[in-house]
């Protein structure tokens, strides 16, 4: 399955950069959940990721407010474009459900839009392995297309690179909690002009422990 995603995403990189690279000027209340996100990270426990950081624009508005992030993606030709758009920044070819990365170094987490190109049974283990990664009571925020009601949970749609998924927001969660995540807040929002037909949906958690 990361094959065949970092393959599309390879062929398609360039395109998938022009269309979104100035994402977060069109929607605003991405930018307000990167600012709770933000300030709820600790530096003092290392750096945060996004995973699944596609051309970097989420990585350097994090650098923006003042918060070093690094970028991981599966496809190399997009790190290549994150790169050449964010040369300050640091971005490593990844995979999000497997990270090289020491127990607790990271400040917190985002995924946006990238866990929908999972095979929804798998996600549970994606998020124990981001609980190891992550210091005590650091943030996670995803972001993703919501399905409508839990039985639509799982289901593809039509997506232009590769085979993505409708995510039920209270499946998410649950999911999440059963593995060591709380304090969530969940939001919704519907399409904007020339969007997909599909709700967006954005979680914010902490890593519980202390
Ligand atoms: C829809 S794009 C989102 C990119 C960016 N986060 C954004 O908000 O525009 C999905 C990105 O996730 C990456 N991706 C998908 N599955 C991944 C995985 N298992 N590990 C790392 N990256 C992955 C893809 O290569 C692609 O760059």
């Amino acid at each position: 399955m990361a094959d065949a995603v970092r393959d599309s995403y390879d062929a398609r990189a360039r395109e998938y950069t022009l269309l979104n690279l100035g994402d977060l000027d069109r929607v605003p209340l991405d930018r307000e959940w990167l600012g709770a996100f933000a300030r709820l990270a600790s530096p003092a426990a290392g750096p945060v990721a996004d995973l699944g950081c596609g051309p970097g624009h989420v990585v350097g508005h994090l650098a923006e407010l003042g918060v070093k992030a690094i970028g991981y993606d599966v496809s190399p030709a997009m790190i290549d474009e994150a790169r050449r758009a964010f040369p300050a920044s640091t971005f490593r070819i990844g995979d999000l459900t497997g990270l090289d990365l020491a127990d607790s170094s990271l400040a917190g987490i985002v995924a946006r839009y990238s866990l929908i190109h999972l095979a929804p049974p798998r996600l549970t283990d994606v998020f124990g392995e981001w609980l190891r990664v992550l210091a005590p009571r650091a943030p996670v925020l995803v972001s993703f297309f919501a399905a409508s009601c839990p039985a639509r949970h799982g289901l593809p749609f039509d997506h232009a690179v590769t085979t993505a998924h409708e995510l039920f927001p209270e499946t998410l969660v649950g999911e999440m909690r059963g593995v060591g995540f709380d304090g969530f807040e969940v939001s919704t929002r519907k399409p904007l002009d020339g969007e997909r037909p599909l709700d967006h949906a954005t979680i914010l958690a902490r890593r519980g422990g202390s």
